[in-house]
């Protein structure tokens, strides 16, 4: 077990299961202090065992990221608890898709609610602290179809740019302050948002991925860490896609 993360404590939202908790659980195993958080008390409470059985410090919020008031509140109590909050990974999602037609007002806000304005306004809350500090790393999971667009799902994919277009402004706004801005844009990656679409579906999209299959969470969760670590104290607005080759379309 390496140290790397020793004396940082990292909130990862949506972190009840999927790849947010592997990034919990990679971050624990090197030395962090870790905010599971999730809208689901029994994934969350699930999450927090496993995660205090690698021996690590574990604080937990159960709240919708959308319900600005009570996240900031949240968040706030866990650094009054812990004394800080050092790397935030915005990562809490869902998977609501649609035609342009098909897409209702209700969607469009939510998909906004949960990707952007949830990201946004987590974000708002660990900065002060950061500042004072003098330092801190963000990263905001976007998605493949964020850089690419899709046939469809337009609202998700919107939020999911949106999520591009916030890193890279934060990135300048916050650079002074040592305050690092990075994101992940996951291609495809089999977990339970994903399964569920079935074997036919999943077996017909390998087949466009140059490596030919999809992605684990650990492949994800590994460009996360490293984008919250001190390894990549020098990069700052970037976004890392681990996609299988989907999206290469020249350097
Ligand atoms: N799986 C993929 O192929 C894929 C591809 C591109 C991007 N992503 C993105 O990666 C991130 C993680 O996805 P995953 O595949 O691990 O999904 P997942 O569904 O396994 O996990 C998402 C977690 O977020 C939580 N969550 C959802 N809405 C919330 C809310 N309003 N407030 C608090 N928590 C909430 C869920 O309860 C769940 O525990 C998401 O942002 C997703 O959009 C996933």
């Amino acid at each position: 077990m390496t140290e790397e993360f020793a004396g940082k404590v990292a909130l990862i939202t949506g972190s009840g299961r999927g790849m947010g908790l592997v990034d919990a659980l990679l971050m624990a195993q090197r030395g962090a202090t870790i905010v599971i958080h999730d809208i689901d008390p029994g994934l969350a409470a699930d999450a927090t065992r496993k995660v205090a059985a690698t021996g690590a410090t574990v604080h937990t919020i159960v709240c919708d990221i959308a319900d600005i008031a009570a996240m900031q509140a949240a968040i706030a109590h866990a650094e009054a608890t812990l004394g800080r909050i050092d790397i935030l990974v915005n990562n809490a999602g869902i998977g609501l898709g649609g035609t342009l037609e098909g897409t209702s007002e209700a969607d469009f806000d939510r998909g906004f609610g949960v990707h952007v304005k949830g990201s946004f306004f987590a974000t708002q809350a660990v900065v002060p602290g950061m500042k004072a500090r003098g330092g801190g790393a963000i990263v905001n999971i976007s998605s493949i179809w964020g850089m690419t667009g899709h046939h469809s799902d337009s609202q998700h994919c919107g939020a999911k740019a949106a999520l591009l277009g916030l890193t890279k402004t934060w990135a300048k706004e916050l650079a002074p302050w040592n305050i690092r801005v990075n994101a992940v844009a996951p291609g495809c990656v089999l977990t339970e948002m994903t399964v569920h679409k079935g074997k036919d579906y999943i077996d017909d999209r390998a087949k466009l991925i140059p490596l030919g299959r999809w992605a684990q969470p650990e492949e994800m969760c590994e460009a996360v860490v490293f984008l919250a670590s001190e390894r990549a104290s020098f990069i700052t607005g970037q976004c890392i896609s681990p996609n299988g080759g989907d999206t290469i379309v020249g350097i």
